[in-house]
């Protein structure tokens, strides 16, 4: 009896503590999907190696700095030494404060400590400390509370609880080779080390937004135990209840207690991902600092990163990987000094903002973000080019706007523009919005009707019908993505149709070309229809084209003119490509691409 009742007290405590109402849930998530924009920053013992280790650059060929001490086989003695090197009448975390404040950031996440083991605190816990180590009376997290305090700034602690180099009984990865820690050790740095130092981190810097966990294995598959990591959430929610979680402890992003999912470095999302979600993302390849690093990403490319995630329903965590003197690289201050300027002007397009359920990357001119207010929909659109002949194509939104506007230097621009079905004309001026991203506002007076299924309008026009937008397809074929030489393609190996929705706005001829390779000896037959028309042409085999002279030959892909349509009024047609196939006959599909003639 008394078993049972223990176990039902048990019971409740687990199920009370992990199934919280998913209102609020959201509502402690909400401000991190309305930030969108964070910083991240990567910055201890290791930034003072810059990447190079007595005279030699990181092994391994990779470029993350933080992991000098792991890859150079650096010994601890050796390792401590390069406390020295920290210039602490320069260091000022409230610079860094300043910086993610002008780039239009919204949170800030520091490496409070990394693989390296050496918290950048003054932890009781360890002497193995940034503080202790460089003998310096400062504890740089408490400066940077203070000044995320007073700037309005939202303070997160990345803390390496899986790997660390420096606790005799931490993880590294060689230890799949040397096997020495036993699960009873590991407890002993988890209980002794993990556990203790949260809860510094935790207690003493105010209010912590969220812990960022950094495991990116499935824990079955290394030391880690579950209920360890049960442990951690536990001791998170008693403390700080509203601290976010990520996924990267080593759970699934729903798993009870994990409040965001984080991507892999630099991944962006592919998909629209209807749960809280972040890429962490470099400005060039190391985390931490790298004096050797030379490959910076544009901030168009950046600026696209943030975009494209937002417009998939995800954030954006950029990170700097400040010097020992913290000191922020120019390289890095000058992107976020222009994000700050792009999202300054454009910002209303990215907090709070969300994406549309359309096809991901259907329009080749850019991105789509909206947000609600009160009872209307703003509709933003990205535009990554300007379009040559000033004609903005957007398609798969069937309701009307209220208006249309383009965000300049000088304030809001009202844009004429045509709509029939799912398709939104918007006539361009000349010049662009903005020389990084110029974005488009569009009003709705309620939440806008989508269309998802219509092909969408490339940028001069011309719909290309392929497999990234058919409707469907029943014979399920293997679909084959571009793979450098040849284009994404579906592999029809037997009979079967495939459909696509396609709109007219008006009575139109349009020219249909199939691009394809013939992979028989014979030719094939197929057949495009449109409405009630039907057009057929037999394929003569294709054969190879050379990549690169001598010897590197891939399958030629051929874009023949089979016929032309007439679609006799406005409206939706059905569109559909078939195929009769013999046995050992194989086509590669491409697109149908249709053309409208003038
Ligand atoms: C990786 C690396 C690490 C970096 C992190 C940021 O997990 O191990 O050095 O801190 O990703 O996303």
């Amino acid at each position: 009896m008394k078993r049972t009742l223990l176990s039902l007290l048990f019971f409740f405590t687990i199920y009370y503590s992990s199934a919280q109402p998913a209102s609020s849930l959201n509502e402690k998530v909400k401000w991190f999907t309305d930030a969108r924009f964070g910083m991240f920053i990567h910055w201890g013992l290791y930034s003072a190696a810059e990447g190079i280790w007595q005279g030699e650059r990181l092994r391994n060929g990779n470029n993350y700095a933080e992991w000098i001490r792991y890859r150079n086989r650096i010994s601890e003695e050796e390792y401590v030494q390069l406390a020295k090197r920290f210039d602490w009448d320069k260091i000022n975390p409230e610079q860094w404060v300043l910086l993610a404040k002008k780039a239009g950031m919204k949170y800030i996440l520091i490496t409070a400590k990394h693989h390296d083991g050496i918290a950048i605190w003054n932890s009781k816990v360890s002497d193995n400390n940034l503080s202790k180590l460089s003998g310096t009376n400062r504890d740089v997290l408490k400066e940077l509370a203070a000044a995320c305090k007073k700037h309005g700034m939202k303070l997160g602690f990345y803390y390496s609880h899986w790997l660390d180099w420096e606790h005799p009984d931490g993880w590294d990865h060689n230890q799949e080779i040397t096997g020495h820690i036993t699960d009873e050790q590991y407890n002993k740095y988890w209980q002794g080390k993990v556990l203790p130092q949260l809860r510094e981190l935790l207690t003493n810097y105010g209010d912590i937004s969220m812990i960022w966990f950094d495991m990116w294995v499935d824990y079955k598959t290394t030391i880690v135990k579950k209920d360890q990591l049960d442990q951690v959430i536990k001791l998170i929610h008693e403390l700080q209840p509203a601290c976010l979680i990520n996924s990267r402890l080593g759970l699934p992003a729903n798993y009870p207690g994990i409040d965001f999912e984080t991507m892999g470095d630099n991944q962006l999302g592919a998909v629209y991902t209807n749960h809280p979600w972040e890429t962490s993302g470099t400005i060039a390849n190391s985390w931490g600092y790298n004096a050797l690093e030379n490959e910076y990403k544009s901030t168009s490319q950046l600026l696209q990163s943030l975009i494209g995630n937002v417009s998939l329903n995800g954030g954006f965590t950029l990170n700097i990987g400040p010097r020992a003197d913290g000191s922020v690289p120019y390289e890095d201050q000058t992107r976020l000094n222009e994000i700050g300027t792009w999202l300054s002007k454009n910002g209303e397009s990215v907090y709070g903002c969300t994406g549309l359920q359309l096809r991901p990357d259907q329009h080749d001119w850019g991105r789509i973000t909206t947000k609600k207010l009160d009872k209307k929909q703003i509709v933003y659109l990205q535009v990554y080019n300007w379009p040559l002949d000033k004609i903005l194509r957007l398609t798969g939104i069937l309701s009307k706007p209220e208006k249309v506007e383009l965000l300049t230097d000088s304030g809001k621009v009202a844009l004429n523009f045509i709509k029939s079905g799912p398709y939104t004309h918007i006539q361009l001026p000349d010049v662009a919005g903005d020389h990084f991203v110029s974005v488009i506002a569009l009003q709705y007076a309620q939440s806008v009707e989508l269309d998802e299924k219509t092909v969408a309008e490339s940028t001069f026009g011309g719909l290309a019908l392929s497999s990234n937008n058919e409707s469907q397809n029943t014979a399920e074929y293997k679909k084959v993505s571009f793979d450098g030489v040849r284009p994404s393609h579906l592999v029809i190996d037997k009979s079967g149709v495939l459909t696509w929705q396609m709109y007219v706005s008006g009575p139109g001829t349009y020219q249909a070309y199939l691009s394809y390779h013939n992979d028989s000896k014979k030719d094939i037959t197929i057949n495009i229809s449109g409405g009630d028309q039907n057009l057929s042409q037999s394929l003569k085999p294709t054969g190879k084209v050379v990549v690169e002279p001598h010897d590197s030959y891939t399958d030629e892909f051929v874009n023949n003119q089979i016929g032309v349509f007439n679609f006799p009024k406005e409206g939706f047609y059905k569109i559909t490509f078939g195929v009769n196939l013999k046995e050992n006959e194989k086509l590669l599909f491409n697109r149908v691409w249709l053309s409208k003639k003038h």
